[in-house]
């Protein structure tokens, strides 16, 4: 039986996902999923916010990350389980749904394990925009794993940065980082401690993945005037920075509600200060007042990065081949003759 029109769903898969992505160009989509985080960010009274929904288990996290608009509705299924690379598998693969608000029917559904690494890369480099030091030119990558091209690649296109200095517990790692960022305009330095990769970087990237409290960076690492961008600490459990850095910095979050419980301010008081990026970006709060100053983007990722992501691809598919219609919702000719379909179809 032909699906109707009104089944249909457009579905892009991961081969298409790449193939959309070298469409645009990696940076300029990075980019532009970043204008789109941006202006959702100017309008974030207007949605739903809730933490993530996670289930916890002894391998990894699955998490649900909802949100709406009153217009549109969007999900992502999103997992972080740092012992599967180990086992030639993602740490984190993900999927998301877009819906209309007004019928509930879905109107995209899409990969996000790329669409991901785009969106917190552009999230990352949105906040650097705000809060990095002026003239930032160079940048310490530390964990050189799936997310960590993303972020040199954001940071170059919207920050100005030149130079990588990369550092990784497993130098496999750091090798494939390096010969994947060959040819993309920056320099790039190996490094074989996370102490050489911090010389002389004003910004730094942790993105490191292990399901433990792990001390990526100490206090006497950081100097004064950096912008710190901590992308791998976003569970409970989980973090990445020495607490004495936390005291000394001036921490920024996406939405407290979740970060406190999965971010590296779960180390500190539960009513520790911090400023919501929102604010920051709609001039209701301070973003970067000196250059001695430590800026800490305390980044888990949140719901809202997705639904912006989610409404960029969604925008940029049409007219374009870049997906399939999935036969994915039932559409009896009597909307209550469910049945009466399910027979004709015998
Ligand atoms: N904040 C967000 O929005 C967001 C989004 C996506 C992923 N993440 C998190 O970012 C982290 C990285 O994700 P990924 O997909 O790149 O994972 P990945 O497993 O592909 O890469 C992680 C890398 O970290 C390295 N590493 C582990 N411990 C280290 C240490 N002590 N020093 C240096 N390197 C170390 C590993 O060797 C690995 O290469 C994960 O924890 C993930 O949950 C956060």
């Amino acid at each position: 039986m032909q699906p109707s029109d009104k089944a249909l769903v457009p579905f892009v898969s991961v081969d298409n996902m790449m193939r959309l992505i070298h469409h645009i160009g990696v940076e300029r989509m990075i980019t532009e999923i970043a204008a789109q985080i941006e202006d959702d960010f100017k309008r974030w009274e207007s949605f739903d916010k809730t933490p993530r929904i996670p289930a916890h288990s002894p391998h990894g996290v699955i998490e649900l990350m909802p949100t709406s608009d009153g217009e549109a509705y969007g999900f992502k299924y999103v997992n972080g389980h740092p012992k599967n690379t180990s086992e030639g598998l993602q740490t984190v693969t993900a999927f998301g749904l877009l819906a209309d608000v007004y019928t509930g029917y879905p109107t995209l559904l899409t990969e996000m394990t790329m669409l991901t690494a785009l969106r917190t890369a552009a999230t990352s480099a949105l906040v650097g925009k705000y809060l990095a030091p002026k003239n930032a030119s160079t940048m310490a990558m530390i964990g050189n794993g799936a997310q960590s091209e993303f972020q040199c690649l954001a940071f170059k296109a919207m920050c100005g940065i030149d130079t990588v200095r990369l550092y990784d517990i497993e130098s496999a790692a750091t090798a494939k980082c390096a010969a994947n960022l060959q040819g993309t305009g920056l320099n790039v330095l190996s490094c074989r401690s996370a102490e050489e990769a911090i010389e002389g970087a004003q910004i730094i990237t942790t993105c490191t993945a292990d399901k433990k409290y792990a001390t990526i960076l100490t206090d006497n690492m950081v100097g004064p005037g950096v912008h710190i961008n901590a992308i791998g600490g976003d569970c409970p459990g989980k973090t990445e920075l020495h607490r004495d850095i936390l005291l000394r910095s001036d921490i920024f979050v996406e939405y407290p509600e979740q970060t406190r419980i999965e971010g590296e301010i779960q180390a500190l008081d539960p009513d520790h200060p911090v400023t919501e990026m929102w604010q920051v970006i709609t001039g209701q709060a301070e973003g970067r007042r000196d250059d001695r100053q430590i800026t800490l983007f305390d980044s888990v990722g949140f719901a809202i990065e997705d639904f912006s992501a989610l409404r960029y691809v969604k925008r940029a598919i049409e007219g374009t081949e870049f997906f399939e219609p999935l036969d994915m919702l039932a559409d009896p000719d009597d909307p209550r003759d469910l049945f009466g379909m399910l027979m004709r179809a015998k």
